[in-house]
């Protein structure tokens, strides 16, 4: 089995990488962000409060599919949805780490991320993927940078898709949402001991996959 698990704040270039170690090793790529985005987005557009999130999220199949080179997650109800840009507005993005930070939220959440891991090659990225979610994967990495360099990453992000938004705006939902992330009581963000630690500032993308290459290839050949 390739099991490699990306933990790190945001920013730090987990879904970059991630998504090119996926095509480079033939493995599932998931976002395990974006599930915990679904929960937000589930609250938000059918107004429903902690208890019946829970019960909603326990009756769903969560998926992920490629549909012309861009991933989408896909809940299989009576009817197929697929999500992709929804899960990154700004509201679900305000109310996400509140959503993640419930216990029986990352309950159901995590059997699901477990449940795909135990049965596919995955690369997964997230908090707590190398502490909770795949303790024993093959390879973990913790990813990292500076606050700053951090929100310039999605600041550039933002502003090449149009969207209107100031560099401290960015600057402080990160800082935000780090903070409720590595503070929360049930698997805050946190490198597991037997990761290891990439200080991504100042580095390239193909610095960090080259970094994370040579670490793979010295046991996985
Ligand atoms: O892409 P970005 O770094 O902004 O965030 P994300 O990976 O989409 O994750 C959004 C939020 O989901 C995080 O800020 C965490 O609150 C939560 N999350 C989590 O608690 N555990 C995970 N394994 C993944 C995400
Ligand atoms: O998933 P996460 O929130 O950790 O970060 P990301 O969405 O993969 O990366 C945020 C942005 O930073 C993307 O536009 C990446 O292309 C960029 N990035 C970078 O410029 N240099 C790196 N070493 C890593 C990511």
């Amino acid at each position: 089995m390739l099991r490699i698990a990306i933990d790190g704040p945001a920013g730090s270039g987990k879904s970059t990488i991630a998504k090119i170690l996926a095509k480079k090793y033939g493995l599932l790529y998931i976002d395990t962000g974006a599930m915990y985005r679904f929960a937000a987005y589930l609250m938000l557009t059918e107004n429903m409060d902690f208890n019946e999130l829970v019960e909603s999220l326990k009756e769903k199949e969560i998926t992920f599919e490629y549909k012309d080179g861009e991933q989408y997650l896909v809940v299989k109800d009576e009817i197929a949805l697929y999500l992709k840009d929804e899960l990154r507005s700004v509201e679900v993005t305000n109310l996400v780490s509140k959503v993640a930070s419930n216990k029986e939220v990352r309950a159901v959440l995590t059997d699901m991320q477990k449940k795909i891991a135990s049965e596919n090659n995955v690369v997964m990225d997230g908090r707590d993927i190398g502490t909770v979610v795949i303790p024993d994967a093959e390879f973990k990495f913790f990813l990292n940078a500076t606050l700053n360099e951090r929100a310039k990453r999605r600041y550039k992000d933002f502003i090449e898709k149009g969207v209107e938004i100031t560099f401290e705006e960015v600057l402080e939902d990160i800082k935000k949402r780090d903070e409720m992330d590595a503070k929360r009581d049930v698997a805050p963000l946190k490198k597991a001991d037997d990761a290891i630690e990439i200080d991504t500032t100042g580095l390239t993308i193909d610095d960090v996959v080259s970094i994370i290459e040579r670490n793979i290839g010295k046991v996985h050949r």
